[in-house]
């Protein structure tokens, strides 16, 4: 079945009918998810027409549909991909037997963490951004946002789903409480750092959306191989809906550039702040930061939980299917490791080097967008290079943490971080003056000085389409 089921009070393709007790727990969290959304998301556009996509299948092709939605009455639903018979585990201890439909007693606790922690990030995200819409720089990105918003909230719904699924009451209790957390509270913040980090710009959305969704991105590669099916076919979904994430922060970058290498070229000499475009120094100080900020989420370089995950077959590594063999026993990973203010390279068994295997994995793909990058400044004969910041630079988890490192990951002293970190990272001049540039820009078709229009339209629509009706 591969048809989503819009009839029903929650939209779903696991004929969720079927079950009344999991549909009647389902559509007890829902009124609570709408209330959610209401106060924490993007709370004063719940009343305009939004041009939306919509998933109605969850084949390749055609999957979406799209339509104007006010936000709070956006379909959101529980959509895997469709079961396709028998499927066996791909790696780790289990290799071979027959992936769970079931959870089992023995990994309850490790896949309830997991899911929980991956499900938290989804509503921390539309918290973080939901005043964005008030300095949008166009009704195009303003449409982008919101569809990245209410995708999230899918996502959030596909977690919670496995939650009161399979995990009984602590299940419910664990969807409950994700609607009580929030991104930058104090007493009940979000699980992971960056999810409480305050996005207050279309910079630092941009930068999010490229380097913070794209380690959901990574997640879901991973998870999307786990031995319990119901989760690899739920991540398998996601992953469909998250391209257009990346894509949003990648061309929103690419564009921002662009726009400053027209002004440099126009005004050379000149500092492009006279005339509200964002200084390409100050745009790689964001770009270190996010960059950084998002490596953490991969977790500490030798970690013990990734081992016992691959093991167990909870989460492999991402394309598992690319690795010639799957056991990823009696294998080590050369990794340089930081041993009383040194740099030491040691072996680490490849089962508890499994988040750097990520990382790796990660680093590659987000690499490949900095040269997006570098092309626009190409492009124009702007001779600035963007860089991503090397895997030691600013880290707040795992190995590197508390040490200081130079945006190449040479080692320095504390006194040297201090004066110069005002060259690598955003500073609260940078920030006051990308502030004082986010103005909203409501007229369909116009865009904001220091960003340039985007090659095309969502969907065919022209770039003037009214993308959000005001
Ligand atoms: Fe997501
Ligand atoms: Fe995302």
């Amino acid at each position: 079945m591969t048809g989503i089921d819009y009839s029903q009070k929650i939209p779903n393709n696991v004929d969720l009918a079927s079950d009344k007790k999991l549909q009647r727990a389902l559509e007890r969290w829902q009124p609570d998810y709408i209330e959610w959304w209401k106060e924490a998301g993007p709370t004063d556009f719940n009343t305009k027409d939004v041009y939306l996509r919509t998933a109605i299948s969850v084949d390749r092709d055609g999957w979406a549909q799209f339509g104007y939605v006010k936000m709070p009455d956006y379909r959101w639903g529980i959509f895997l991909t469709p079961y396709e018979g028998e499927r066996k585990i791909g790696f780790g201890d289990h290799f071979g037997e027959d992936a769970w439909m079931q959870v089992p007693g023995e990994y309850r606790n490790w896949l309830r963490r997991l899911i929980v922690t991956q499900a938290d990030t989804e509503p921390a995200s539309v918290e973080q951004q939901r005043l964005l819409a008030h300095t949008a720089p166009s009704l195009y990105d303003m449409r982008n946002l919101f569809q990245v918003n209410v995708e999230e909230g899918r996502h959030l719904w596909a977690m919670v789903y496995l939650l009161h699924t399979y995990f009984g009451k602590d299940g419910r209790e664990e969807a409950s409480e994700l609607l009580d957390r929030r991104s930058g509270n104090p007493d009940h913040p979000r699980i992971l750092t960056t999810f409480n980090e305050p996005c207050e710009d279309w910079l630092a959305f941009f930068c999010f959306t490229m380097f913070t969704d794209r380690d959901g991105k990574f997640q879901l590669l991973s998870l999307a191989e786990s031995a319990f099916d119901p989760l690899a076919r739920t991540c398998r979904f996601m992953l469909t809906e998250e391209a257009h994430h990346m894509f949003v922060g990648q061309t929103g970058m690419a564009r921002i550039i662009k726009r400053t290498c027209e002004v440099m070229n126009e005004h050379p000499d000149e500092d492009v702040q006279k005339y509200g475009a964002i200084p390409l120094e100050l745009i790689q100080r964001y770009i270190y930061f996010w960059a950084s900020s998002s490596l953490d989420l991969f977790g500490a370089e030798v970690s013990s939980n990734s081992a016992n995950f691959f093991s167990s077959g909870l989460k492999g590594r991402a394309y598992e299917d690319k690795y010639e063999e799957h056991l990823a026993q009696d294998q080590f990973y050369v990794m340089e490791r930081w041993k009383d203010g040194a740099l030491v390279n040691e072996e680490v068994p490849m089962r508890n080097a499994m988040n750097e295997v990520l990382r790796d994995a990660y680093i590659k793909d987000s690499e490949k967008g900095i040269e997006y990058w570098n092309r626009e400044c190409e492009k124009a004969d702007v001779e600035f290079r963007f860089e991503y910041p090397h895997r030691r630079f600013h880290r707040t988890i795992g190995e590197f943490a508390g040490s200081f490192f130079d945006p190449e990951g040479v080692a320095i002293d504390e006194a040297t971080w201090n004066t110069r970190q005002s060259e690598w990272l955003p500073t609260e001049a940078d920030k006051a003056y990308v502030k004082s540039l986010m103005q909203k820009v409501t007229e369909p078709g116009r865009f904001a000085g220091w960003i340039a229009p985007p090659l095309r339209g969502i969907n065919s629509q022209p770039i003037e389409f009214e993308y959000v009706r005001l």
